[in-house]
């Protein structure tokens, strides 16, 4: 039996139901949907739309259903259309003709806002938990890794040296706004649309405030038309998820880098790593790979859902049940990534040496020793033509800066005295960048004690 059949004459064509149907989807949110109606008939009994024993035989019926769901006792019907229909059917069945009470004063159109809505807000609060437990995964690693030295890049050119504190850091402010922008959407998004009804309201006396409290929002949306057409708060959400997935694969990117032969910042644990069907000395970087390359999907969802909105008019159109599928695969897809990524680093051995060793060996000092002359009045456009030149004789001789004789320094500026070596030496490099955001000791460690209490509170 279908919910809406009064007016047709004839049975729904089996391609047009099978096109048409979303229960193969839209069951993920059961739960919502049972507990949005729960709220409904708590305020329908309370305005004298329901009495108490039909709302508390409806309410009785609600709970089986779920449970019995969950306990897979329920299968889904595929005759129906929704996740809305279902439930609906199987109430009327359980309870008898109390359940067609149900749906009074309400449509799909603001049951499924409402579901929706409910569902994004339970993926927003566990992607909340997952952010912070990467960040504090991070938080660790930094408070490890003040005093280790790398090579920081530009260019994929070794430029300055850094800590792998401060590298981190980097990543620790990103996914840190990543965090901050699913709150302020979730701040937004948090007004209830139900009691919105098809599209402009209803002529029952709902307390739309109460059913707002009793499914912890802020307060009922405001305009019933855009009540059920608005899906801007999943555009931000998937915007949102989209950033953070390009964080994760820049983040990805780096480490396969780093993982590499030729590099060897870092190894990726056996746990976390997968190997060649042929060759056997492999150990490749796979779920870094994947990460980012799962990216695109998130991205997929984003322009996707930009695209099925933009021709619609208002209110409700059919074209709005593409909401779903892909909104859920990118918020499942970025759960899973967060989860992954932050095991994989979490168990990332880091050779420091070999990180040392080639922040030294690449001129990442230069700029330090054309500081120095600029310390010993030289203007800096000069210095800079002098530290090129000691540069390409170094290059010339197959040497570091730091190896380089006094005499040869001399012979190119007079100004050099046995001082250079300990203003160019790797620890004085990092050590003296000192303010706000550089990656001295003194100036991290003040960034890091403002992340222990971000992380504390
Ligand atoms: N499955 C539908 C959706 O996801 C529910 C709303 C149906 N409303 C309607 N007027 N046909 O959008």
């Amino acid at each position: 039996m279908k919910l809406w059949g009064g007016r047709f004459t004839k049975e729904t064509n089996q391609l047009v139901h099978n096109f048409n149907a979303s229960l193969s989807f839209d069951q993920k949110f059961y739960k919502q949907d049972i507990n949005g109606s729960i709220a409904h008939v708590t305020m329908l009994a309370k305005q004298g739309i329901l009495t108490t024993e039909e709302r508390d035989s409806i309410i009785a019926g609600l709970k089986g259903i779920e449970a019995d769901i969950t306990s897979g006792a329920l299968e889904f019907d595929e005759a129906q259309e929704d996740i809305h229909s279902f439930v609906e059917a199987v109430l009327i069945d359980r309870i008898g003709t109390v359940g067609k009470k149900l749906h009074t004063g309400r449509s799909r159109n603001d049951q499924v806002a409402l579901d929706m809505r409910l569902y994004t807000r339970d993926e927003i609060d566990e992607l909340d938990k997952l952010l912070y437990d990467l960040l504090k995964t991070i938080y660790n690693i930094m408070e490890a890794n003040l005093t280790t030295y790398m090579p920081g890049f530009t260019h994929l050119q070794k430029a300055q040296p850094v800590t792998l504190a401060h590298h981190f850091g980097a990543y620790f402010e990103m996914f840190l706004r990543d965090r901050d922008r699913l709150k302020d959407i979730r701040k937004r998004m948090n007004y209830c649309p139900l009691g919105a009804g098809a599209l402009a309201g209803t002529t029952y006396p709902l307390d739309r405030t109460y059913t707002a409290q009793l499914l912890s929002f802020d307060g009922p949306t405001r305009n019933s038309m855009d009540s059920v057409s608005d899906r801007d708060y999943l555009l931000e959400t998937l915007s949102a998820l989209s950033i953070c997935m390009m964080h994760l694969s820049r983040f990805c990117e780096e480490i396969i880098i780093w993982n590499s032969n030729e590099y060897r910042f870092v190894d990726i644990d056996d746990s976390y790593s997968t190997g060649s069907s042929i060759m056997p000395q492999k150990k490749n970087p796979d779920i870094a790979e994947l990460v980012r390359g799962k990216t695109g999907r998130v991205y997929g969802a984003l322009t996707s859902l930009l695209t099925t909105m933009k021709g619609i008019p208002l209110a409700y159109n059919k074209d709005m049940q593409e909401d779903k599928e892909m909104t859920f695969d990118a918020i499942d897809t970025v759960k899973g990534c967060l989860a992954l990524f932050t095991g994989m680093i979490a168990t990332m051995k880091f050779n420091n040496d070999v990180m040392e060793a080639s922040a030294k060996n690449g001129f990442t000092n230069a700029t330090d020793a054309a500081d120095y002359l600029v310390n010993h009045g030289v203007p800096f456009r000069d210095a800079h033509g002098i530290i090129g030149q000691l540069v390409l004789l170094c290059i010339e001789k197959d040497i570091s800066l730091d190896e380089l004789p006094l005499e040869d320094y001399k012979k190119i500026s007079p100004v050099f005295e046995e001082d250079i070596y300990e203003a160019i030496r790797m620890q004085t490099c990092v050590e003296r960048r000192n303010t706000i955001g550089a990656p001295g000791l003194a100036a991290m460690q003040e960034v890091l004690a403002v992340y222990k209490d971000y992380l504390n509170n």
